[in-house]
C-alpha cells in the first residue's frame, strides 16, 4: 500500500511525499455517549486505518486529494480555512491544520486507504488523527505527537493529547459536529492488545490489557451496512439533553450526578437520557474491574445491558442493529451491543471462539429474513494507535 500511495501521490502532485502516517478506526467496547458528559469510555483501535501521504509547501497553500471516488479534490489558501470552510470532506484535514494553531507553510496531502465511512467506527477521527500526526511530524510543529514513550500502561502522551484536542476542535468548529472527543483520543492513544480507559473529565488514559485469544474468546464487528448519519441533528440533540439534565440537577456534567439524583428529574425524556449516561459510566467501571481481574467472559452481560440502555433510554439504535444484536445473542453470544454514535453503523459481539460459525451464520441469516443489507462480520483485534509509516529526513520527534 505504501508504494502504491507514493506512486499515486507522485501522479497527483508531481513530487514525492515527505512521509506517510496512519491512524486507526475505533470500536467502543463500552462507554457510549458519555464522553460529552465527562464520562468514562473504553475504546480499542481497529486494524482498519486511514493512511495519508503528505509533503510540505512554503507558499501558504493546501492541496487535498483522496483516492476515494466520492471525495472531490480541494485546494486553496490556508488563510480561508475556518468554521464552515472548506465544505465537504476537505473540512476535516483543513480543519485540523487550522485547529493546530501553529504556522504551517502549506501542504500537499493525499488520502489513501481509509476506515470505512458511515460504519460507526470513527472514520472522521482516523482522517483527522492521521493528518494531525503528519503535520506535526513533517511541518516541525514540535508538539511531540510521535513521542510514544508515554503510551505504556498508566500514562498518556501529552503530545498525543494535544493532537487529539486539535482534531476534536476541527470537527466541532470547522466541520460543525459537536462530537465528544473519545474517537480522537482512541485513534491516537490506543495500543495493541489493550482497551483504553479514557477519563473524559481529567483527559487521562490508562491501558487495560484485553487478551481475547488467551480467554478463548472473539470480539466481532458486525457492520450492518446501514449507514449511520451523525450529522443529522440526532447526535447533537442527545448531547444537548445531557447538558440540560446536568443543568437541571445543578451539576457541571452528568459525571457528577448520582443515580438517585437522576430519578428526581421530572421530564421523563430527560430522565431516561440522563439514566443512560449515569448507568453507562457505572458499567464501564465494572467492566474495567472484571478485565483487570481476568474475568473477560463476565463482561458479556454488561455489553448487552449497555445496548439495552442505548436502545431504550437514549433511543439511538436502529432496526438493523437490533436484528444483529438479537440474532447474535440467540445464537449463543456472550454479549452484544451497538457501537459508535448509533442510528445505524456497527454492532460488536463477544463470543466463544467455538461459536464463530454459528453466530456469523445467524447474524447474516437474520438480516436476510428482514430484508436488510447483508452485514459484514469480522474479528476486531485490539490494534496500535496512530503512527508514522515512513518519512524522508524531515521528521522532528519532539516529546
Ligand atoms: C461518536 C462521537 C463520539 C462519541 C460516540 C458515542 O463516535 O464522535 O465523541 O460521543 O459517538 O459514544
Amino acid at each position: 500500500m505504501s508504494t502504491a500511495l507514493r506512486t499515486a501521490f507522485r501522479a497527483a502532485f508531481g513530487r514525492d511525499p515527505d512521509g506517510l502516517c496512519a491512524a486507526p478506526g475505533r470500536l467502543t467496547l463500552i462507554g457510549e455517549h458519555v464522553d460529552y458528559a465527562s464520562g468514562l469510555c473504553l475504546p480499542l483501535a481497529l486494524p482498519q486505518r486511514t493512511v495519508v501521504a503528505a509533503a510540505t509547501r512554503d507558499d501558504g497553500r493546501l492541496r487535498l486529494r483522496s483516492l476515494h471516488r466520492d471525495a472531490q479534490p480541494w485546494e486553496g489558501s490556508l488563510d480561508v480555512v475556518g468554521p464552515g470552510h472548506p465544505p465537504g470532506w476537505a473540512a476535516y484535514p483543513a480543519g485540523v491544520i487550522w485547529a493546530l494553531g501553529h504556522p504551517v507553510g502549506g501542504l500537499d496531502l493525499l488520502v489513501g486507504e481509509s476506515v470505512p465511512p458511515g460504519a460507526g467506527l470513527a472514520s472522521s477521527a482516523a482522517l483527522e488523527c492521521a493528518v494531525a500526526l503528519a503535520v506535526d511530524a513533517l511541518c516541525g510543529l514540535g508538539l511531540g505527537g510521535l513521542g510514544l514513550g508515554g503510551l505504556g500502561p498508566g500514562a498518556s502522551s501529552a503530545g498525543r493529547a494535544t493532537l487529539a484536542a486539535a482534531c476534536r476542535r476541527a470537527e466541532n468548529e470547522v466541520v460543525g459536529v459537536p462530537t465528544g472527543g473519545m474517537d480522537q483520543l482512541a485513534s491516537l492513544c490506543c495500543t495493541e492488545g489493550h482497551v483504553l480507559l479514557l477519563d473524559c473529565r481529567s483527559q487521562t488514559v490508562r491501558q487495560v490489557p484485553l487478551d481475547l485469544l488467551a480467554a478463548g474468546l472473539v470480539l466481532f464487528v458486525v457492520d450492518t451496512r446501514a449507514p449511520h448519519r451523525i450529522v443529522d441533528g440526532q447526535y447533537a440533540a442527545r448531547r444537548h439533553s445531557a447538558e440540560r439534565a446536568a443543568a437541571a440537577l445543578g451539576v457541571p456534567t452528568l459525571r457528577e450526578a448520582a443515580p438517585d439524583q437522576v430519578d428526581t428529574l421530572t421530564d421523563p425524556v430527560l430522565r431516561r437520557r440522563a439514566r443512560h449516561v449515569v448507568s453507562e459510566i457505572a458499567r464501564v467501571r465494572t467492566v474495567v474491574a472484571l478485565l483487570e481481574s481476568g474475568r473477560v467472559r463476565d463482561i458479556g452481560a454488561l455489553l448487552t445491558a449497555s445496548h439495552a440502555s442505548l436502545r431504550d433510554d437514549l433511543e439511538v439504535s436502529s432496526p438493523e442493529l437490533e436484528c444483529a444484536v438479537d440474532a447474535a445473542r440467540a445464537a449463543g453470544a456472550l454479549g452484544a451491543r451497538m457501537t459508535g454514535g448509533g442510528f445505524g453503523g456497527s454492532a460488536l459481539v463477544l463470543l466463544e471462539r467455538t461459536a464463530t460459525a454459528a453466530v456469523t451464520h445467524a447474524v447474516v441469516a437474520a438480516a436476510a429474513r428482514r430484508g436488510h443489507p447483508e452485514p459484514t462480520v469480522y474479528e476486531a483485534l485490539p490494534s496500535r494507535g496512530a503512527h508514522l509509516i515512513s518519512a524522508h529526513g524531515k521528521v522532528r520527534k519532539g516529546v
